[in-house]
């Protein structure tokens, strides 16, 4: 995404190792295609009971347990879709807590234990399209937002919720680089919030979240773009004024607030009309909303999808 800041970290990566085009087409193979990242998978992976199947559910071809935890983007262990993988089991997803504060009559220090027994777990399988053209389907685990954003009493001037992620280099050793702000930041309009796609994930293939998934507790919101899914999350604000997020941050001309997948609007530096699915060799058509139109479009009634990208 950053492709200014990822080629000239490439540069250097194979200016400091040597070596020439071979190796360097070899670093961007993946797993799918027969490369040997293997998913540094949890090696006390807790199942998780007991999960609801959910009738928003798509009955799409799953994505491998490999593709989706071996292909990431997770900018605080690396820019490479391996480095989240190579890297990540440096987080420590217990103990874990989400300071909330804010707008809201319940602020405080939640503990993840907790968290995870207030609402029954439900599996959601959903389709995960990135800005940057690909796409994914994942069996998430996890429970509503809306259910999560109740219990902390919102009042009427909460009109955004903000998520940020840890900051720890110790545990995030690509936050000694200024690839992005640190942290992290997300955000979504109380309604979005609100709707009944969107959700806290806490696992994925009936099993706790992989950390390089965004563990111990990450957003997931199907009809935006990847970005707005912010992973290892620590902080919820509830809040007047919209949030900048990171994304935005970075560059607001090429990244927007609300990011709602919409073929109509090309990335300054591509086509949004289509995207690879993961795992499949013809592109397929990238439906508007992400396939999720007939459920959300209202949201967005009256608003200029092109100005609000
Ligand atoms: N959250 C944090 N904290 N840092 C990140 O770099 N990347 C985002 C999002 N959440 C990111 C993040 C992007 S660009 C995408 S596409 C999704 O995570 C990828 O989620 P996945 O790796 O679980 O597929």
């Amino acid at each position: 995404m950053a492709r200014h800041l990822y080629l000239r970290r490439r540069r250097n990566f194979i200016r400091a190792a040597g070596v020439g085009a071979v190796a360097a087409g070899l670093a961007g193979t993946t797993s799918w295609l027969g490369g040997e990242l293997e998913a540094a998978q949890n090696p006390n992976a807790q199942k998780l009971a007991d999960l609801k199947k959910s009738p928003l559910s798509t009955s799409e071809k799953l994505n491998s347990y490999k593709d989706i935890t071996t292909y990431n983007n997770f900018y605080e262990f690396g820019l490479d879709k391996g480095d989240p993988a190579r890297h990540a089991g440096s987080l420590k997803p217990r103990p874990w807590s989400i300071v909330v504060e804010g707008q809201c009559g319940k602020p405080g220090t939640y503990h993840i234990e907790d968290i995870m027994k207030w609402f029954p777990l439900e599996e959601r399988i959903y389709r995960l399209r990135c800005v940057e053209a690909w796409s994914m389907v994942i069996p998430w685990v996890g429970f509503p937002l809306s259910d999560f954003v109740k219990r902390f009493e919102p009042t009427s001037k909460a009109h955004y919720v903000e998520f940020r992620t840890l900051v720890d280099v110790k545990q995030m050793p690509g936050q000694s680089e200024p690839a992005l702000q640190w942290p992290y930041v997300e955000g979504l309009r109380m309604d979005e919030a609100m709707h009944s796609l969107a959700i806290m994930a806490v696992g994925l293939y009936g099993e706790v979240l992989p950390n390089q998934n965004g563990a111990p507790i990450r957003l997931v919101v199907p009809w935006k773009y990847g970005f707005k899914g912010i992973k290892s999350i620590v902080r919820v604000r509830f809040v007047e004024n919209q949030p900048v997020n990171t994304w935005q941050q970075t560059r607001a001309s090429e990244y927007g607030f609300f990011a709602n997948v919409n073929p109509d609007v090309d990335h300054p530096r591509w086509t949004q009309k289509s995207e690879r699915r993961i795992g499949e060799f013809f592109r397929r058509k990238t439906l508007p909303f992400n396939g999720y139109a007939d459920q959300v479009a209202s949201l967005y009634a009256g608003m200029d999808l092109r100005k609000y990208y």
